[in-house]
């Protein structure tokens, strides 16, 4: 597929695995893997199984990612992670703002934000989730939500960092259910990001930050989505936890 920003496909693996089951994971994707170039491939397995999946990776084209991270740098923050903490096993990106954390956790947009720039401190590239509810959707409240999740989500960033950062629109109502938005649901919504950015920053910056789409993707719908212009990768949950699902979707998609 012809695209204009390189693909980037992540697998958020959200509280799932143990040890011994994140590496027999990683090792049949390796081998699944093996050799494809033309995606950005991204895995994000829980915090206790960074250590054993970053020395598997370490000579293979799949990168680390962690599902959170610290705004601060060290100190007393009981349970916390920090960005320093993260690079010691190779952590190239972190999630930040997922839908669940902002339901479960609380997290607001000015937190997620603060994270960001810890994130890019650290030199760990950010993926920022945004996302509209069912209720702002019916109630035609989709732009004003997601626009509002991007200018504070994404405050304080210079151009340099947002080029570097990359955007994931995850409709919640798609979340785990199976209902995909339409390729043209995703597409609107991404465009809409984009302008926004291009508000925020420049036209530069707007034509360079990669957009995933997450919600739902599963082999059979990753080509159309994918092939949409504004869409450049996906945020993938439970079909990320399977060899078979995860790899059809990253061949799929090229
Ligand atoms: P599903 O792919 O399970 O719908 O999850 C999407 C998601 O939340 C990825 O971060």
């Amino acid at each position: 597929m012809n695209k204009e920003r390189k693909l980037i496909i992540a697998g958020n693996w959200k509280m799932n695995r143990t040890v011994a089951e994140a590496l027999d994971l990683v090792q049949s994707l390796k081998r699944e893997l093996n050799g494809v170039k033309e995606v950005d491939i991204v895995i994000c397995p829980p915090f206790t199984a960074l250590h054993a999946v970053a020395s598997e990776v370490l000579e293979s084209n799949i990168r680390l990612g962690a599902q959170n991270m610290s705004e601060n740098n060290v100190g007393a923050y009981t349970g916390e992670i920090a960005a320093v903490m993260l690079k010691e096993f190779s952590v190239r990106y972190v999630v930040l703002g997922h839908s669940e954390r902002r339901q479960y956790q609380q997290e607001s947009d000015a937190l997620i934000a603060r994270k960001a720039a810890a994130a890019h401190a650290g030199s760990i590239k950010p993926i920022v989730c945004v996302g509209e509810l069912l209720a702002d959707r019916e109630s035609d409240r989709t732009e004003q939500v997601i626009g509002s999740q991007i200018r504070g989500s994404l405050a304080g960033l210079t151009k340099e960092q947002m080029i570097e950062t990359i955007v994931a629109y995850e409709p919640v109502w798609a979340i785990g259910t199976g209902k995909t938005a339409t390729s043209q649901q995703a597409q609107d919504v991404h465009a809409f990001i984009r302008t926004t950015l291009r508000s925020m920053f420049d036209d530069n910056v707007a034509r360079k930050v990669r957009i995933q789409y997450g919600g739902s993707v599963k082999p059979n719908n990753a080509r159309e989505l994918m092939s949409q212009p504004d869409v450049d990768g996906a945020l993938v949950g439970g079909a990320s936890l399977e060899v078979r699902s995860f790899s059809d979707i990253i061949k799929n998609s090229i």
